[in-house]
C-alpha cells in the first residue's frame, strides 16, 4: 500500500518550521475520578510527537476521548488528564488548548494538545466545512491514530482530504506494516485464533478468514456454536443456535481448501458461572444438559499449542476461555505460551486479548500488539479502513 510516511518527511527536513497536525488516538480508560487506568495508547503516540518536535515542527496534537455530544463540552470529556500524562512522558509541559478550530498559536519546537475533537460540531459526520478549517490549521497532517482508523470523521478523514500534505505517523505505519505481513503476505501456515462470546459479532471475520487461513481456532461462545454445528451437545453453554448454518458454512469453506476449524475434543465445565465454581474436565462428547463450558480442555489446548508452535504466522483475537477465573484459564494460558514460544510472526489485538497477554507476561514475545479495538476487527474482516484509503489516495496525488 502506497502512502507518505511522516518519518520520511522529517528525514528530508520537510517538517522544519512547518505546522504539523497529528491525529492521535489518546482514548484511554479512566476510573470514576478521571484517573487514567491504562496508558498504552498515550505511550504509543509519543514517538510521533517526539519525531515532529525533533524535526523542528510546530506541533498540534488532538484526539477524541469517549463519545461526547457535539457542541456540549462536559468536564469529563476533557483531555486534561491526557495532557498531564503526555507531559510526563515527553518531559515537558503540554498546554491544553480549547476552542481551537479557528486558529492555534504554536511555535516551532512547541507542542500543544487540542481539546477533545469530538466536541466540535460536524466531527462525527465529517462535515466538509469543519474539515477544511482543520486542514487550514496545518502544513502537514499526520494520521497516527490506528485505533480510530476505521472512522471517517473530520479529524481522521476530511482533514486528510484537504491538508497540503497528508501522511501516516509511525504508529499507523507500523500497524499497516504488521497487518500486511500477517494477512497480505503471510508466512504459512497461517493460523488465526478468533474467540469471544458471540459468533454474531465476529461472523464476518470468521467468513473473511476462512478463505485465507490454514487453521481457524475458535474459542469461547464461538467455539460452543461450532461444537453444536459439529453435532456435539453443549448443555446450557452460551451459543447462538440460529447461526448454526453460518458456522457450518465456515467449516465447509475451510474443508474445501484443505484447511480446518479444529473442534475441541475435551472441555472444562462448571455448573455455575463463578470464579469458585467446581471445574470438571470432560470429553467433548460427555457434556451434560446442566453443564456450562467455560474453557477448552487440556488435550485440546495441547493439540492447538502444537499447531501454533508449527505456524509461520499467527493472528490472535480473543481468549479461548473465561481466563479471568483461574480454574478456566488453562486454555488461554497454554495458547498464550505457545504463541510466545512459536517462531511464527504473531499479531494480536482486542481488549480481552491484550489483558490475556498482560496476565501471562508475553508482551515481548508477541510480534506485534495492535492498539486498535474496532479497527483491528475491521482489518480482520478484510475491510480497507478509511484512513488507509484516503492516505493512499493522497499519496497517489
Ligand atoms: C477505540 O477505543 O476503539 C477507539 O478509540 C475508537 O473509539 P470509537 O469506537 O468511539 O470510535
Amino acid at each position: 500500500m502506497k502512502f507518505i510516511r511522516f518519518s520520511d518527511l522529517c528525514a528530508q527536513g520537510r517538517a522544519k518550521n512547518q505546522r504539523v497536525f497529528i491525529r492521535a488516538d489518546l482514548n484511554v480508560p479512566q476510573d470514576d475520578a478521571g484517573h487514567i487506568t491504562e496508558d498504552t495508547r498515550i505511550r504509543a503516540s509519543v514517538p510521533c510527537i517526539q519525531m515532529a518536535l525533533d524535526a523542528g515542527a510546530a506541533v498540534m496534537v488532538t484526539s477524541h476521548l469517549g463519545r461526547p455530544t457535539e457542541g456540549e463540552f462536559r468536564p469529563e470529556d476533557s483531555l486534561a488528564p491526557v495532557a498531564k500524562r503526555l507531559g510526563e512522558l515527553l518531559g515537558r509541559e503540554v498546554p491544553l488548548v480549547t476552542h481551537w478550530v479557528d486558529g492555534v498559536t504554536v511555535q516551532p519546537g512547541q507542542v500543544v494538545l487540542l481539546e477533545n475533537c469530538r466536541v466540535n460540531k460536524g466531527e462525527k459526520k465529517n462535515n466538509p466545512d469543519l474539515a477544511k478549517k482543520l486542514a487550514a490549521l496545518c502544513d502537514i497532517f499526520v494520521h497516527d491514530a490506528f485505533g480510530t482508523a476505521h472512522r471517517a470523521e473530520a479529524t481522521t478523514y476530511g482533514i486528510a482530504q484537504y491538508a497540503p500534505i497528508a501522511s501516516a505517523g509511525p504508529l499507523l505505519a507500523a500497524e499497516m506494516d504488521a497487518i500486511s505481513k500477517a494477512l497480505a503476505n503471510p508466512k504459512r501456515p497461517l493460523v488465526a485464533i478468533v474467540a469471544g462470546s458471540k459468533v454474531s459479532t465476529k461472523l464476518t471475520i470468521l467468513q473473511a478468514l476462512s478463505s485465507k487461513v490454514d487453521g481457524l481456532i475458535v474459542g469461547g461462545g464461538i467455539a460452543n456454536t461450532f461444537m453444536l454445528a459439529a453435532g456435539l451437545k453443549i448443555g446450557k453453554s452460551l451459543a447462538e443456535p440460529d447461526l448454526l448454518d453460518q458456522a457450518k458454512a465456515v467449516i465447509e469453506a475451510m474443508k474445501a481448501r484443505g484447511a480446518a476449524v479444529p473442534i475441541p475434543t475435551d472441555v472444562v465445565c462448571a455448573k455455575t458461572f463463578a470464579a469458585d465454581a467446581v471445574a470438571t474436565v470432560k470429553a467433548a462428547t460427555d457434556v451434560a444438559d446442566d453443564d456450562l463450558i467455560l474453557d477448552i480442555g487440556p488435550e485440546t489446548a495441547a493439540k492447538l499449542a502444537e499447531q501454533l508452535k508449527a505456524a509461520g504466522t499467527i493472528v490472535w483475537n480473543g481468549p479461548v476461555g473465561v481466563f479471568e477465573f483461574d480454574a478456566f484459564a488453562n486454555g488461554t494460558k497454554t495458547l498464550a505460551h505457545a504463541i510466545a514460544e512459536s517462531a511464527a510472526f504473531s499479531i494480536a489485538g482486542g481488549g480481552d486479548t491484550l489483558a490475556a497477554i498482560a496476565k501471562y507476561g508475553i508482551e515481548k514475545q508477541v510480534g506485534y500488539i495492535s492498539t486498535g479495538g474496532g479497527a483491528f476487527l475491521e482489518v480482520l474482516e478484510g475491510k480497507t479502513l478509511p484512513a488507509f484509503e484516503i492516505l493512499q489516495k493522497r499519496a497517489e496525488g
